[in-house]
């Protein structure tokens, strides 16, 4: 059984708004890479910022979407592990909880999360990047990307690129959140890309207790008024029962 600081405890027993960040961290446990992992098999020889962009994309569109494609796959086998589950405890007994994730696994709302606010998109969805139509289904793409069914342009996976845009409600009810929690939770992200990694300190700046459970100290640690390293599929569920019972 994990200690953690009295405290923390009475902040949480305490709180009624908390705001949650999560990054690939929190879904290693459940068997998918972190971003800055080494990619395997085929994809080894990519590194992701060299495939999840819009110049990829023009430059070699098969190529990208069949990424986008195995991630896909790789997805499908793919559950929820203890600390998303733990994440999901805590907002039954949160009244006002938001969950940010930079994340495109959707495991938090299969976790049971509700307010979910998906940063760089979902990678299950798919849209035309020309109009923008989302879409569940799409011809062969055997032998090039799938066109959209209303205007032929080209199918592209519903997730943020490198260079792109956060789409803008989501990030205007991140920052909202995060200046208003009571307490924020950093969670398995390097805490590196712009700009989920400014809402901790958008939190700290209004005044709310920072937590950060992560693998490894980052550039946050030193700011926090919490850390724990070490992984949050065995720290979260701790942490629940150690507030909640
Ligand atoms: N529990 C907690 N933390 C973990 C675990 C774990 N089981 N496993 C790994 N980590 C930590 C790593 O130590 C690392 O600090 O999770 C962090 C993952 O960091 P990144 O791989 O950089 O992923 P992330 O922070 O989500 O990247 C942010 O960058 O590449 C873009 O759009 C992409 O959403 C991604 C964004």
């Amino acid at each position: 059984m994990m200690e953690f600081p009295v405290e923390l405890i009475s902040y949480l027993t305490k709180a009624t708004r908390v705001a949650v960040l999560t990054g690939a961290g929190a879904s290693q446990e459940s068997g998918l890479r972190t971003f800055r992992d080494a990619q395997s098999g085929l994809w080894a020889q990519y590194k992701p910022q060299d495939l999840a962009s819009p110049e990829a994309f023009a430059r070699d569109p098969k190529l990208v979407w069949d990424w986008y494609a195995w991630r896909r796959e790789a997805i499908k086998g793919v559950r929820p592990n203890a600390g998303h589950y733990a994440l999901a405890e805590m907002e039954k007994r949160i009244e006002t909880f938001t969950l940010i994730t930079q994340n495109v696994d959707g495991l938090h709302r299969m976790a049971g999360n509700s307010n979910v606010l998906e940063l760089h998109g979902n990678i299950l969805k798919v849209r035309c990047s020309e109009c923008g139509t989302f879409t569940e289904v799409w011809g062969d793409d055997s032998e090039s990307v799938p066109r959209c069914e209303r205007c032929n342009g080209m199918l592209r996976p519903d997730v943020v690129w490198f260079g792109e845009s956060l789409p803008r409600a989501e990030l205007e009810s991140a920052v909202n959140a995060a200046r208003t929690c009571q307490v924020f939770f950093s969670i398995g992200t390097s805490g590196v890309v712009q700009p989920a990694a400014a809402l901790a300190h958008a939190a700290r700046n209004k005044g709310s207790v920072v937590v950060e459970v992560n693998a490894e100290p980052t550039p946050l640690t030193p700011k926090v008024d919490f850390a724990f390293h070490g992984k949050s599929g065995e720290i979260l569920p701790e942490l629940v029962k150690a507030v909640w019972g």
